[in-house]
């Protein structure tokens, strides 16, 4: 490890600014696409308005996010549409206008359901995606849904960004697609749209954002405005405090998870030392031939099963909250899993994975009972020990010991004794029992590499369990 990375600091980096050039020719829209995606949003923004005005509440349609704020990424634009209902209106009324207009106005596009903190509308557009999310209409503060304040996201980046930050955001969004970091769903626990753009507008450009990254501190306070440390307090179970300019109650980094923080401190530092056109690509290949060629593949365990289909923000929450659980029980059950992750083709199939220290576990197990001044419980011990163990014996420490077989010796043992646990012992979502129960697969060591091979999703998920982190290895290069 030492050798690889003096060799990277002995390299001459490519000059920085030959590789910011190269990046912003990435990430800058063409005329051309501008005029295209503009042409769509009007469509979409119409279509919206009409059925919106058919209906008896009358919302008022606007566009929002980052086609709005000029934000968006080359190839990828994104419109997100907002439904605006009248304040009064209770949640699950807001609930189903909003998707009933949305899913009339793009019926032709195959849209799918989302959700956030409450249910909104996507679809694909001739290439381009976009999101129909229902809001109420407030004034800035009377917030009722997270979305109602996106509109004034809008309108306060609109006032704030110049042609430099916008480039800026859009190199900062990149940086992050290409390490993995960008996206503040629950699949990917990362930073959201709004978050490069508020960082982008704390520290005034790309590098700068970088270089203050990489110094960060554990629970970092940014906030635009000067305000009292002390709010910090309010968010003690966040791992960084980003606050919103719109909100300064609210903390935008509360999604983010530590680990995702720690990729982009630790990317900012490595791309600061050696810039690389890399850092701003996201890795595609996950070959096979990485997970034949590894020894560790012999201690992969993997736990794979399908299921109905769901909203994949419900099947993402379902997973990880489910593989917490499973890992817990691991622990408990003395089974070392060195990393845990969870995969999904995000329709029916689905998989947990498990990097074992080992998969065996050795026949016996050693109890450690009471000390024998504790009259009661050395009575209990002996009588549930005596007939059933090994051996029993009094330690040198005053205690009572009980050899017993181990009833689960294996990782097989382990998820089958898991899946059959009584009800709530497991862990596992409820939402997905079932379908685990009735269709759950085991496959251990090298026997994954046959499972990987037709499912892409899984492939890339167990190369990168057994795999040194890109970020610290060969990014690059
Ligand atoms: N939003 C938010 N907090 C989040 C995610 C989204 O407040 N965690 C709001 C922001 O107002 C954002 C809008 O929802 O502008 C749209 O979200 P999204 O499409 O995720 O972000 P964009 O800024 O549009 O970025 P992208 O280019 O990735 O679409
Ligand atoms: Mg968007």
């Amino acid at each position: 490890m030492f050798t690889l990375f003096r060799s990277r600091w002995d390299d001459t980096p490519k000059p920085l600014n030959k590789v910011i050039e190269g990046a912003v020719r990435l990430v800058e829209p063409s005329k051309g696409e501008k005029r295209r995606v503009e042409t769509l949003a009007s469509m979409i923004l119409r279509k919206v308005s009409k059925v919106a005005s058919e209906s008896k509440l009358k919302p008022i349609v606007v566009l929002g996010g980052s086609y709005a704020k000029g934000t968006w990424l080359k190839g990828e634009a994104d419109i997100d549409v907002f439904v605006k209902f009248p304040k009064d209106l209770d949640k699950e009324e807001l609930e189903r206008h909003g998707l009933d207009i949305a899913l009339k106005s793009i019926r032709d596009h195959s849209p799918i359901l989302r959700y956030a903190e409450h249910p909104y509308v996507e679809a694909c557009v001739d290439d381009v995606r976009v999101n129909v999310v229902p809001c109420y209409d407030v004034k800035k503060g009377d917030w009722r849904s997270v979305a109602d304040r996106s509109p004034y996201h809008t309108e306060f980046m609109v006032g704030a960004l110049d042609d430099d930050l916008r480039r800026g955001v859009r190199l900062l969004k990149k940086f992050m697609k290409g390490v993995g970091v960008y996206g503040a769903e629950i699949a990917t626990q990362g930073f959201s749209g709004y978050v490069c753009e508020v960082l982008s507008l704390k520290y005034g450009s790309f590098l700068s954002t970088l270089k203050s990254a990489s110094r960060w501190a554990e629970r970092e306070f940014i906030s635009l405005e000067k305000v009292s440390e002390e709010i910090k307090d309010v968010f003690p179970q966040a791992n960084i405090i980003i606050l919103d300019p719109v909100d300064y109650r609210r903390n935008l980094g509360t999604a983010i998870s530590k680990r995702r923080l720690a990729e982009f401190i630790i990317a900012s530092r490595l791309f600061l030392k050696k810039p690389s056109p890399n850092y701003f690509v996201e890795e595609k290949g996950y070959p096979l031939t990485k997970l034949e060629k590894n020894k560790l593949t012999r201690n992969l365990a993997t736990l794979r099963f399908r299921h109905s289909k769901r909203s994949i923000d419900i099947l993402w929450g379902q997973l990880k909250r489910s593989l917490n659980h499973i890992s817990k029980q691991l622990d408990i059950h003395n089974f070392r899993a060195i990393r845990a992750s969870c995969a999904t083709d995000e329709k029916e199939d689905s998989a947990f994975i498990f990097l074992m220290e080992r998969l065996e576990k050795p026949s016996m197990d050693i109890k450690m009972g009471p000390k024998v001044f504790r009259q009661e419980d050395s009575k209990k011990f002996m009588e549930k020990n005596l007939e059933t163990s090994k051996l029993v014996w009094i330690g040198d420490d005053a205690r009572l010991y009980a050899m017993v077989d181990r009833r689960i010796k294996s990782i097989d043992d382990f998820f089958h004794s898991l899946i059959h646990a009584p009800k709530g012992g497991s862990g596992i979502a409820p939402g997905l029992m079932n379908d685990i129960k009735n269709t759950y697969e085991i496959y251990v060591g090298e026997d994954n590499i046959k499972l990987a091979s037709s499912r892409p999703w899984l492939a890339r998920e167990l190369v990168r369990i057994i795999s040194p982190d890109r970020l610290l290895t060969d990014i690059s290069n």
